[in-house]
């Protein structure tokens, strides 16, 4: 009887060898990972989103291997309180930030808020964060590894793309072969103006290599435009001082997307551009009259891509679906397999209001079927978005 419970013992001992090595093969073939990139006050400035003026090819490549969504929108049109939705699933008024996180705002989450970063932290996930952070408290958006403002110059870790680059270069070393998590929040292309008035009103002087004591950023070719040759939104006044100010955009937008172009390099080098979801979008409107901060589509509206290695038959697609920034924590989950945790906010249950976008990826053609149900949630979290999307919406 012993020697039979002994002989068991050893058989089952070897099977659990046997799947440990499996389970670890198996995690390592398939291994999953998310990079999110957020540009800061970005809007439609790129040929993705048919202006042909201002050049962005590397954003251009990113969305020929992603489905562009054209009617992409924020709940809030605030930096950190758009910022706290995408990283939490959940609108400003239940996580508890109303308004900015920095100095005398001084805006957090409630403490109870279960956001991306925790859950996917408490799943093994390498979580890590590079440049913008912009929301708090610390415990409630923990990351393994973190290079932001809160102990970097924010032109450093959010404007200079050289030393963004390293930054991303040694989070791939530290991840090794872990799924990871990483989340890049450019400052480019915010104003700048009011903070650093010589380095021009978007920056655009910073690093360039001309203009004196401005330092220079070695991985940056700056592009140049003519006022005369640019694409004055709808929502702005034709004037020449719009015009000059739009050209300096268009130039510090020459390095985000270049910065870009190096993140995606290093996300290559590093193995992963063939097992990794990557989102680009931003955090609210540009910062224009009408834009940034207003409650009208060019304040909500946001550029989308979603670009999943799991879904190349999409590649290249645009979807008119009507999605959400509250949309990201649900699609990240989904991607990871994970759930959502059962937990009270202020004594109510907590459920995400959005789904995941990984199902609108499948059906950019014949959109109807998962994406209706969304388009509907969104117009509630859209509400300003209503009278122009509405119509849209329910007619598909
Ligand atoms: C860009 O132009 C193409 C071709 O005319 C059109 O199919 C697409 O919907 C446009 N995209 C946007 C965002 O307007
Ligand atoms: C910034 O803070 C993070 C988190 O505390 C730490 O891991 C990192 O080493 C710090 N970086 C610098 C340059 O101080
Ligand atoms: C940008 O970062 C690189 C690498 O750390 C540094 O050599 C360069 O001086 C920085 N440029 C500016 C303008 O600060
Ligand atoms: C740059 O500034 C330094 C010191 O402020 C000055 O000595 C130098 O002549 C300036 N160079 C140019 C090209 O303006
Ligand atoms: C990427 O993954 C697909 C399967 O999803 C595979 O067919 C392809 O060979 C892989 N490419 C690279 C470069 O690993």
């Amino acid at each position: 009887m012993a020697a039979e419970c002994k002989h068991f013992v050893a058989k089952h001992q070897i099977f659990l060898v046997v799947y440990a090595v499996l389970f670890l093969f198996t995690q390592h073939t398939s291994a999953k990972n998310v990079l999110i990139i957020v540009a800061d006050d970005a809007g439609f400035e790129s040929q993705v989103y048919n202006n042909s003026v201002c050049k962005t090819p590397h954003l251009n490549l990113l969305a020929r291997q992603s489905v562009v969504f054209n009617k992409a929108f924020t709940s809030v049109s605030s930096c950190s309180p758009s910022r706290s939705t995408i990283l939490s699933g959940l609108p400003q008024h239940q996580n508890g930030m109303y308004g900015l996180h920095h100095s005398v705002h001084h805006f957090n989450s409630f403490d109870q808020v279960r956001s991306l970063p925790l859950i996917l932290q408490n799943a093994g996930i390498y979580t890590g964060i590079i440049g913008k952070k912009h929301v708090g408290p610390e415990y409630v958006y923990p990351f393994d590894y973190s290079e932001t403002e809160e102990n970097h110059s924010i032109l450093q870790v959010g404007r200079n793309i050289t030393y963004i680059r390293k930054l991303v270069r040694r989070f791939f070393q530290k991840s090794s072969s872990r799924p990871f998590f990483l989340y890049i929040g450019f400052h480019d292309p915010h104003r700048c103006g009011h903070s650093h008035p010589e380095l021009g009103s978007f920056c655009e002087k910073f690093g360039d290599g001309i203009t004196n004591g401005t330092g220079f950023i070695p991985d940056w070719k700056p592009v140049y435009y003519n006022p005369k040759d640019v694409k004055v939104p709808y929502f702005v006044p034709d004037t020449p001082a719009a015009r000059a100010d739009i050209a300096a955009q268009y130039t510090t937008i020459s390095r985000l997307d270049q910065g870009i172009g190096l993140v995606l390099h290093e996300l290559y080098a590093a193995g992963h551009l063939n097992d990794t979801l990557i989102l680009y979008t931003s955090d609210n409107g540009i910062p224009f009259p009408n834009g940034r901060t207003n409650l009208f589509d060019p304040g909500l509206a946001e550029p989308l891509l979603v670009s999943s290695p799991h879904h190349k038959e999409e590649w290249g697609k645009t979807s008119e679906s009507l999605v959400s920034l509250l949309d990201i924590v649900p699609t990240v989950l989904d991607w990871f397999q994970l759930p959502y945790p059962k937990y009270k906010l202020l004594k109510k249950s907590v459920t995400l209001t959005e789904g995941t976008l990984l199902q609108c990826l499948q059906a950019t053609v014949f959109m109807r079927s998962p994406c209706t149900i969304q388009c509907a949630q969104s117009v509630l979290t859209s509400i300003n978005s209503f009278a122009t999307s509405t119509t849209r919406c329910l007619s598909q």
